[in-house]
This record gives C-alpha cells, sequence and structure tokens, in this order.
C-alpha cells in the first residue's frame, strides 16, 4: 500500500517540502502504526523547515511536531490499544505523512467524537499553554498577565485557558487579530503601534504578574520591564528569529543557519533576568523537555485538555485546513503571518 509523506529536502523557505509516494511503513517491535487523521502545522515546523531550531533533525527529514490519529496495525508485543482507535502524539518531527509508526508509549488515547483538526491542537499548543500556566508561571485567580503573539496557536490557547483560570488579560497582536483577542477575553494592544511597555503600565499601574513571551531575544528583556516586582516573565519561543532574519521568505539568506545561535542568546537573558535588581524572574518553559523529563505529565495535561474539549470548555480556533499535499501552501500562509489559531494539514481534501 502506498502513502504520502512530505519531505524536507534542503533547509529553506516552503520550497523546501516535496511530496514524496512510496511504500506505507511496516510497525517493528513495541510500535503502532497509525493512519494520520490531522496534523499541526506550527512556527517550530517553518524553524526545523529553515534549519533554525535546535530539534532540527537531519536531511532529509518529514515535518510535523503533532498529530492525531487512528490506530492502523500493531507490531509485535502491542497490547491493550484496538484497531481503529484515535489517538494523539507528539513526535517533534513525522506527523506530515499519511501513515506513521510510532511506539506504543508516544500515543494518548482521544476521547470519541472529537474533531481531528481540533483535537490536534490541543496536543503542542494547549499543553504548552496549561503548563507555562499551571506549572510554569502557577498562576492564580485574578492575576494580570500578558500574552504575546495571542491571537496566534498558543497564544490563543494561552487566553482560552487564562479565561477559564480567573485571569486578568492582555494580549498583544497585529490588528488584525484584535477582535479574536477581545473574543477571547484579552484586553487587545496592537503591538506595532504602541509600545506594549508603556500600554501596560497605563492600563495596570505597577504591570502584570506573569508575561508569556514566545517572541524570544531583547523582547524578553522589555517583557521583564511589563512585570509588577516580583513577577514573572515566562520565555518560551523564538518567534523573533524566524521572522527578522526573514528566511520564511524564502531566500536563502546569506547568513549560516545556526540551530543553536536563538538558545544560548536565550541564556544570556535568562541569567540577566535573574542578576538584575527588581524581583523579576525569567523562567524558560520547553514542552519536549519537559515531556522528555517527566513525560507522565505530558500524558496527563493532554487527557485533560481532550477533557476540557469533550466538555466544551475550549474551542480551538482553525484557522485552515489544508490537504497533506498542500503543505507547501500551509508553510506559505504561516510564513506571512496574520493567522489567528491553528493551521492543520487533514487527510481528506475539503471540498467546498
Ligand atoms: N517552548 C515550547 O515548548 C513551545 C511550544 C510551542 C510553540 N513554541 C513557540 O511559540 C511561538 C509561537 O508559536 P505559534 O505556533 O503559536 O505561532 P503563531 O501561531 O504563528 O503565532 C505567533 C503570533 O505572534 C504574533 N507576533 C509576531 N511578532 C510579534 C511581536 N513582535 N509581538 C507580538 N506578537 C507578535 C503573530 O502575529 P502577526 O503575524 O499578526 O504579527 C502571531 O499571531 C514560536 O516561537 C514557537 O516556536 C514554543
Amino acid at each position: 500500500m502506498k502513502h504520502t509523506r512530505i519531505v524536507v529536502t534542503h533547509y529553506g523557505g516552503p520550497d523546501a517540502l516535496q511530496v514524496l509516494e512510496e511504500e506505507c511503513p511496516e510497525p517493528k517491535n513495541g510500535e503502532v502504526r497509525v493512519r494520520v487523521l490531522a496534523a499541526g502545522v506550527s512556527l517550530p515546523d517553518l524553524m526545523m523547515r529553515e534549519g533554525i531550531h535546535p530539534e532540527t533533525p537531519r536531511l532529509p527529514f518529514t515535518p510535523g511536531w503533532d498529530l492525531v490519529g487512528a490506530v492502523d496495525r500493531l507490531g509485535d508485543g502491542i497490547a491493550g490499544l484496538e484497531l481503529g482507535e484515535t489517538v494523539a502524539a507528539l513526535p517533534i518531527s513525522g506527523a506530515y505523512a499519511g501513515f506513521v509508526c510510532l511506539p506504543q508509549r508516544e500515543l494518548v488515547p482521544v476521547p470519541a467524537g472529537l474533531d481531528a483538526a481540533e483535537a490536534v491542537s490541543l496536543v503542542l499548543n494547549y499543553v504548552t499553554a496549561y503548563q507555562m500556566l499551571h506549572r510554569s508561571a502557577k498562576v492564580r485567580r485574578g492575576q494580570r498577565v500578558l500574552i504575546h503573539g495571542a491571537a496566534g496557536g498558543v497564544g490563543s490557547a494561552l487566553l482560552q485557558l487564562g479565561r477559564l483560570a480567573g485571569l486578568e488579560m492582555y494580549g498583544t497582536c497585529s490588528s488584525r487579530g484584535a477582535s479574536v483577542v477581545a473574543d477571547l477575553g484579552g484586553i487587545p494592544i496592537d503591538y506595532r503601534q504602541r509600545d506594549f511597555v508603556k500600554e501596560i503600565h497605563r492600563l495596570t499601574g505597577e504591570g502584570v504578574d506573569v508575561v508569556f513571551d514566545g517572541i524570544g531575544g531583547p523582547h524578553i528583556w522589555r517583557s521583564r520591564k511589563a512585570l509588577r516586582p516580583g513577577g514573572t516573565v515566562v520565555a518560551y519561543g523564538l518567534t523573533s528569529s524566524l521572522r527578522e532574519s526573514r528566511l520564511a521568505s524564502g531566500r536563502s539568506g546569506r547568513r549560516r543557519r545556526h540551530r543553536f545561535r536563538g538558545i544560548r542568546i536565550f541564556g544570556l537573558y535568562i541569567a540577566g533576568g535573574w542578576l538584575l535588581p527588581g524581583r523579576k524572574r525569567v523562567v524558560p518553559y520547553s514542552i519536549q523537555w519537559l515531556k522528555r523529563l517527566r513525560p507522565a505529565l505530558f500524558r496527563q495535561d493532554l487527557i485533560a485538555q481532550f477533557d476540557l474539549l469533550r466538555q466544551q470548555k475550549i474551542k480551538p480556533l482553525i484557522a485552515h485546513r489544508f490537504p497533506l499535499v498542500e503543505a507547501r501552501q500551509a508553510h506559505e500562509l504561516l510564513g506571512t503571518g496574520g493567522v489567528t489559531g491553528k493551521i492543520v494539514l487533514v487527510r481528506q481534501p475539503v471540498v467546498g
């Protein structure tokens, strides 16, 4: 049986994504073959395609951090899974394919009846948001938080989960995202028109308790200025390294691609955040490292998100559904910016 797989053939723009038709993979001992129903498209995928994310695999590789699919074939030694059962996983790479083989321990059961595209939005974005809120920042009802990129994938998840936690929320976004941020309970701040540090102090007086900063670099410094004394910046992304280097434009870029450059700069800002006066902390967050160190927490937190979705307490924003063969168009769309919510590659082309 043949399947489709997307492969990054060289580090670069969306044209680096090639569509491959090949034999379906066979599960090895302890593995399960999953028929992918939905694969998320996220900024970390784009950063890996450009070769600037610390998790970037060697070439050629198949991108795709997160997936939801149906159990299709069991390798030797598998027990406790039924054919056709819906499961989710965070393989970090490999999800842009018709079928993937994964170790059983990587699979988390998905409750019946959920939309696959909505369910896959929870795997990376909502677990990231939930763990930052409740495991890194340990937020309390009534606290004030600032969410950068609040109309984006992780940002909109932070708003929905922050509302459930009873937080007072401010969210930076471009003008296109303002109504989404307001609808989700945040006070929008147009970061292109206003200085968010001044705006936060104008609106709150002494500043916020927590800032969630996925922009990275010198931006972490500015986020720290928006804190009240005793506050915390949770630093979790490097959106700026993709946008500022303009690599997503498809031009090969003269500067060499450094997988760990952003991380080193990140480390400096975090260390500086601790050394400077003002009782303000900068703490890093990484879903992949927390999952590697505490896999049971990832599983527990993802199951909790599925439960919230089942109870309709959260509603992931789906920006666009593309068929798998249009992965390149999906990357082009996310790379241009202004996307509200999550882009998802789905199994069947959407008609109409
Ligand atoms: N540490 C982790 O475990 C982890 C997990 C998941 C994601 N991440 C990171 O989180 C970040 C966000 O990922 P995502 O998938 O949510 O991306 P996304 O959906 O593209 O959202 C990013 C948002 O940021 C906005 N933005 C860009 N520059 C901004 C700025 N200077 N100030 C305020 N907002 C700005 C964009 O809005 P406009 O396009 O309208 O400007 C967009 O809405 C990425 O850096 C990603 O690598 C980290």
